[in-house]
Parts: C-alpha cells; sequence; structure tokens
C-alpha cells in the first residue's frame, strides 16, 4: 500500500511516499534559516511557510517516488501533538487530497513517527522494545509493546532536552537550533570544567528536568556578561552535555534494569547526537543489550517515518474522516 505522508508539525515541511517499511521519497524543507534571526521558531511564521511549501514538496515527493496523485493508495498525516496552526496546514490539506483521491486518510501521532523511524533503518526490529524519545518538544522513556501500543514510562516534568540544549546554546550566542551546534563544540570543550547538578524528581526516578541545568547555564552565562568574564564556550557545552547525557543514560539504564527489554532504541531530534549515543552505546554493551538508532538524517522531522507508522495504524483499524483536527497536546 503506498502511502503518501504529510508532516508540518514544526518547522519543518514534509513529504514522503512509503510503502510498509520502504521509503520511496522523503522530501524535507526546513524553515531554520528564516527562524534563526528570531532566536526561535515564529509559530505564526511557520504556519504561513507550510502554506507555501506544501504543494510543490508533495508534487516532488510524488516525482521522487515516480508516482502522480492517482497512485496514492492512502493519505498520512501528522495530526497531533504540536504547533496547532502548524499542524493545521497539514492536516487540512491532507482532508483535501484524501476527499479528492476517495482514499483513507490516515492520522498519526508526531512522536510514534519518531519511534518508527527505527523501523526505517532497521528492517528487521520488531517490538516490544524500549526507547528513549528526546525531541526538542518530548523526553520520554516508552515502553513500545506493539507497533501501535505504548506506555510512556517516564517524561520530563519541564523541558524537554531539546529544548535545554536550545535554550542553553542561544545563551551562550550560538545560533538556533542550537542542538547540533553544542554537540559539535562539545567535543573540543573540557566536559569537567564545570559542575552541574544532575537534576532528580523525587518520588519518579525516572522523569526527567532539566530546566535547573538550563537556569544554572544562563545564570552563568549572565554573570560572566555582568562582570566582564570571557566563557570557555566549548568547555560550557561539553559539561552540559555531559550533565544532561549522564542523565538520560542513567535513567534508561534503570528502566531497563526495572522492565528487563532486551533491545532499546533512541528517537527524536536529540538522537543525533554523538555524545548520547556513545553514552548509551557503552552503557548497552555493558548490559548486553542491542542499541539502535535511526540514521541521522531520520532523526529530525521528516514524512518518511509518519507514512511507515500509518501503515501500522491502518493495519490496526485506524482512519480518520472530514472531522479529523489538530491537537497541540496528545498522549502517545
Ligand atoms: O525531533 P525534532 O526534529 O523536532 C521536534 O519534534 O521537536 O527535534 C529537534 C531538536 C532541537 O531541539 C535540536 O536542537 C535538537 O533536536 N537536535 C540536537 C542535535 N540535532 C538536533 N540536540 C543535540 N545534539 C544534536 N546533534
Ligand atoms: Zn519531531
Amino acid at each position: 500500500m503506498r502511502i503518501l505522508a504529510i508532516e508540518t508539525s514544526c518547522d519543518e515541511t514534509s513529504a514522503a511516499v512509503t510503502d510498509g517499511r520502504r521509503v520511496l521519497s522523503n522530501v524535507v524543507s526546513t524553515q531554520i534559516s528564516v527562524h534563526r534571526v528570531y532566536g526561535g521558531v515564529v509559530p505564526e511564521i511557520a504556519s504561513r511557510l507550510h502554506i507555501e511549501s506544501i504543494v510543490p514538496v508533495t508534487e516532488q515527493a510524488l516525482r521522487e517516488a515516480g508516482m502522480t496523485y492517482a497512485d496514492v493508495d492512502a493519505v498520512a498525516v501528522t495530526n497531533r501533538p504540536g504547533l496547532i496552526g502548524a499542524l493545521l496546514v497539514g492536516v487540512n490539506f491532507a482532508k483535501g487530497l484524501a476527499a479528492a483521491l476517495g482514499r483513507p486518510l490516515i492520522p498519526v501521532h508526531h512522536m510514534r513517527g519518531h519511534i518508527a523511524a527505527n523501523y526505517i533503518t532497521h528492517p528487521d526490529l520488531e517490538p516490544p522494545f524500549l526507547c528513549l524519545t528526546v525531541s526538542g518538544g518530548h523526553t520520554n522513556l516508552v515502553a513500545v509493546r506493539g507497533y501501535t501500543d505504548f506506555e510512556t514510562l517516564a517524561r520530563t516534568r519541564d523541558d524537554a532536552a531539546g529544548e535545554a540544549f536550545d535554550k542553553a546554546a542561544r545563551v551562550l550566542g550560538l545560533p538556533y537550533p542550537g542542538g547540533a551546534e553544542m554537540d559539535k563544540l562539545a567535543s573540543l570543550g573540557n566536559p569537567d570544567a564545570y559542575k552541574f547538578t544532575a537534576p532528580v524528581v523525587h518520588g519518579s526516578p525516572l522523569d526527567f528536568s532539566f530546566s535547573g541545568v538550563k537556569t544554572a547555564v544562563v545564570n552563568l552565562a549572565h554573570h560572566a556578561e555582568q562582570t566582564g568574564e570571557t566563557l570557555c564556550v566549548p568547555d560550557v557545552a561539553a559539561s552540559f552535555t555531559k550533565t544532561l547525557v549522564g542523565v538520560l543514560t542513567a535513567h534508561a539504564e534503570a528502566a531497563l534494569e526495572q522492565y528487563g527489554f532486551d533491545t532499546l532504541c533512541l528517537a527524536g531530534g536529540v538522537a543525533a547526537n554523538s555524545h548520547l549515543r556513545g553514552s548509551l552505546a557503552a552503557m548497552t554493551e555493558r548490559r548486553g543489550v542491542r542499541l539502535l538508532a535511526p540514521a541521522l538524517e531520520l532523526c529530525g522531522d521528516n514524512a518518511a517515518m509518519i507514512g511507515v507508522q500509518a501503515a501500522f495504524e491502518y493495519a490496526d483499524g485506524v482512519r480518520a474522516d472530514m472531522s479529523l483536527n489538530a491537537e497541540a497536546t496528545a498522549e502517545l
């Protein structure tokens, strides 16, 4: 079944054609250069740019797959969670297409899509497995019991890991989105130069909290500015990264210990982080657990992961009609 998938939940307009786990095309048009001027995503601008890009991006995805609209068997779309105006562009476009073509419409949860990116890179992967989902908006440990059966074991109480990376990067004068930039700089600095406290959520030891460590970096930068001191940015990046990666690794290990999965997957934009991949590789090797992550180009937002998850949702009976709406927040 050839699925045309649409993703517009944040600042990437993406369309893909997938067939089961096979990706026939995956076109991603990023808005990053526009939002960079403002130091973060401006929701209104994101919506407008999605409107401009959605048709050319979709037609390119069809062309690259060697198809026309008539060859599409089903239309899938990210309808939750995300920026509401941005999501609505994709949802309304997908509804229009499904109605015009007379094909089924399949709504997909954005984070389910991120998890499904692993099925593309690892064709033999099957649930159950534990997944650490780390993106700009989410930080969760998820028990993936089936393709459409999820249990959230841990969540962040405040900032997501990607959000913390981006905010720390911003206060250090790095361009948006700072995550990838922090990754590179952290390789050049001393991870023990600064001591940031690893956050603990009392009563819920698997949960995350990153706002404290983020605020510590903000205070450090402001203090340096006021006293005229020059911060060694690579040292701050390395120390900050060490703290975040240490917490993510420790909680993933505790969940493996508690729930006994033999496979750990990574998902979301922060899954691209080289320090996180290295730390999890060492931990899982020590425990004799298999570690899998999506190919780097599938870690960030893309429609291929939405199409692949949509095939599982469809098999499970998921269909939407013309009353489908977008949701800014939604449980997995
Ligand atoms: O999954 P994603 O593309 O969008 C959301 O669903 O949020 O994740 C974007 C986040 C941003 O915060 C970005 O800075 C972060 O992923 N990111 C990274 C790296 N590459 C992207 N964070 C740390 N290290 C990276 N290499
Ligand atoms: Zn995402």
